[in-house]
């Protein structure tokens, strides 16, 4: 389901509603209040909390919102925006699969369309066993050995469709 669409589905509104008794609010709130001040806060914060959770909580919305002093829109909008923020929890491995142009160039899309089936996933989905997320980048700064994956925030060059069943095989032993 499109990125907005899930927002919109979940609460009508397109905003979250506050979260009163959630447990994790507390750190949520802390990890707010270390950009106490800070131009432009809202990406960092949103960062950070991917960073601290592996992905943005809904119910992290309405304190951002809050600390920042936006509305519950606004936020959900940028979330929106950015592919790179996750809505929901990822698999226990990340793969990134580069589809620039170099890594185009030398056939990122089949090898796309190859990861794709031995997952069962659609780009950005995660495997039903919770083992592999799979994500598209722009570039890993590798388009000397394109194309390139990130598994785990390893990088993988002159990737081919027998590297991947390797990996995927790694992944889930
Ligand atoms: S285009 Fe794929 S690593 Fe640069």
């Amino acid at each position: 389901m499109p990125k907005r669409d899930r927002w919109d589905a979940s609460n009508g509104a397109g905003a979250p509603a506050p979260a009163a008794h959630w447990d994790e609010a507390p750190r949520v709130r802390a990890l707010i209040a270390a950009y106490d001040g800070v131009p432009g806060a809202l990406l960092p914060i949103l960062h950070a909390l991917q960073e601290d959770f592996g992905f943005i909580d809904a119910r992290a919305v309405p304190l951002v919102a809050e600390g920042l002093n936006l509305s519950r829109a606004e936020v959900v909008g940028v979330i929106g925006f950015y592919a790179d923020f996750r809505e929901e929890p990822p698999g226990r491995h990340i793969l990134k699969v580069c589809r620039a142009e170099s890594c185009q160039a030398m056939g990122s899309e089949p090898l796309t369309g190859h990861v794709l089936d031995r997952l069962g996933v659609e780009m950005g989905g995660t495997t039903p066993d919770g083992a592999i997320t799979v994500e598209t980048v722009y570039c890993l700064g590798n388009c000397a050995l394109s194309p390139a994956v990130m598994l785990d925030g390893r990088l993988h060059g002159r990737v081919s469709s027998a590297t991947i069943d390797r990996l995927i095989a790694e992944a889930r032993s």
